[in-house]
């Protein structure tokens, strides 16, 4: 799908947000190892959430929406689940893959995880190393899927793993497995990425000098329960930097995810001069959530690193567009992992930005970007078949001079079904 976004000379309304979709994977996940059946509010219908449901389906965990639209988990326990009589195939979900590899690994029958091209090519050795140490038997195919893993012959091991990189995913893949591994197993984290598969598992959490330090028990249970999926903050970000880079903005998201661990977009639009306001702090669940408005502001440029980035790991392409709008230069460093996501998100931003009109300089682990909003120029842009590249861009478009057109812009549903109909509905564009 080609998708054009024509220069906008307001933004105005309320957005809908997709949910979540970190917590809807975990939530999924949960719900099919929980001891009964769970329930679960707002379960979006974007593609990633989706191949996770698809996954549990294929080990044999009932999973339907009723009548109201809740999507009903029959969880089985954890040794419930049925040996799969097919790959189980995560599409271009990450987080689909390296959890449920954890969990596969307990289990006393065999499985093959398996992907689109994309996730193909995504490093696995960073789960697979932990699990072999916890005495799983996985085989990579050189460092990537098809993840082959065979039965284990008795539990896991518990260990005590010191993540090598701040990755919520593999730090969720390795304590997923520490429910199948004898006594306890302990991950620490240097530096802190998103914490809700701690949260939704209530984990015991220790604290010191930053490091974070967590323990599973081996048969931790998980009672049957409601969740409530909050609106996706990663999916808001690409409209709070839109409200904040076009002139005359003011739009409203409701009910929206702001876990500390997540949120760290909102300290850097701070820092660059943003407006973003946050009302009707509440809890649901185990999430923090808010209504949130952005309103037009002009913004400096700034630095992006350190642990920070782990918070806002997903919403640099879009930051890369707000620096490219802002007046002086950004610099983000400390974000080689962007490289090894969806595709090699810090080459697809300087490209396509750079196609834009913008000066964006790219680093081993990050970009230096001059701003030049006034200056960008609409041109065709790729999606490098990646969600958040595709409505980054999306956001540029609203700024650059006449219209942008996105190829290959239907990605944007791994994350946000609709985006781009959000995205029209909120412009306003001078005939
Ligand atoms: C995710 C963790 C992050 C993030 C991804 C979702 C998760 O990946 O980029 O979109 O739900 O755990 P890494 O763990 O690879 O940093």
């Amino acid at each position: 799908m080609i998708q054009t976004v024509r220069q906008a000379s307001a933004l105005r309304g309320t957005v809908s947000l997709p949910a979540d979709k970190s917590i809807a994977h975990r939530s999924a996940i949960l719900s099919a190892l929980g001891n009964g059946t769970s329930t679960i509010h707002n379960f979006p219908d974007s593609a990633d959430p989706q191949s996770t449901l698809d996954c549990i389906r294929t080990l044999g965990i009932a999973a339907e929406r009723n009548k109201q639209g809740v999507l009903e988990v029959d969880g089985r326990g954890l040794d419930g689940l049925h040996p799969p009589d097919a790959p189980l195939d995560c599409g271009n979900s990450g987080t689909t893959m390296r959890l449920l590899s954890g969990v596969m690994a307990g289990q006393k029958f065999g499985s093959v995880l398996t992907g689109d091209e994309s996730l193909q090519q995504r490093p696995m050795e960073r789960i697979a190393d932990p699990l072999k140490a916890m005495g799983a038997r996985i085989e990579l195919v050189d460092g990537h899927a098809p993840i082959r893993i065979r039965p284990t012959r008795e539990d896991l091991n518990g260990i005590e793993y010191r993540l090598p990189v701040a990755s919520a995913q593999v730090k969720s893949c390795v304590l997923l497995a520490g429910l199948y591994a004898a006594g306890e197993t302990i991950v620490i984290e240097p530096t802190p990425s998103r914490d809700h598969t701690e949260r939704m598992l209530g984990l015991q959490v220790d604290e010191v000098g930053g490091v974070r330090e967590l323990t599973v028990e081996q048969g931790h249970t998980i009672p049957a329960t409601t969740w409530t999926v909050p609106g996706d903050f990663s999916a808001a970000a690409f409209f709070l930097v839109a409200g904040t880079v076009v002139p005359n903005s003011e739009l409203t998201m409701e009910g929206v995810g702001l876990n500390p661990s997540r949120n760290a977009l909102l300290e850097v639009l701070d820092d660059m001069g943003g407006d973003v306001t946050v009302e009707n702090e509440r809890v649901e669940g185990a999430e923090p959530v808010g209504d949130v408005t952005v309103r037009s502001a002009r913004l400096q440029g700034t630095e992006v690193a350190g642990r920070l980035i782990p918070n806002l790991i997903d919403e640099i392409p879009v930051i890369a567009v707000a620096a490219a709008c802002a007046e002086g230069t950004t610099e983000i460093r400390d974000a080689q992992e962007l490289r090894v996501k969806e595709t090699d998100r810090l080459h697809a931003m300087a490209e396509n930005l750079n196609a834009l009109g913008a000066e964006v300089k790219e680093r081993d682990d990050g970009l230096i970007i001059e701003g030049n909003g006034p200056n960008l120029l609409g041109t065709t842009v790729g999606s490098f078949d990646d969600h958040r590249v595709a409505m980054a861009m999306g956001v540029a478009g609203l700024v650059a001079h006449g219209t942008t057109t996105i190829n290959d812009a239907e990605c944007a549903d791994v994350s946000f079904p609709g985006f781009w109909t959000e995205l029209e509905d909120v412009a306003v564009v001078e005939e």
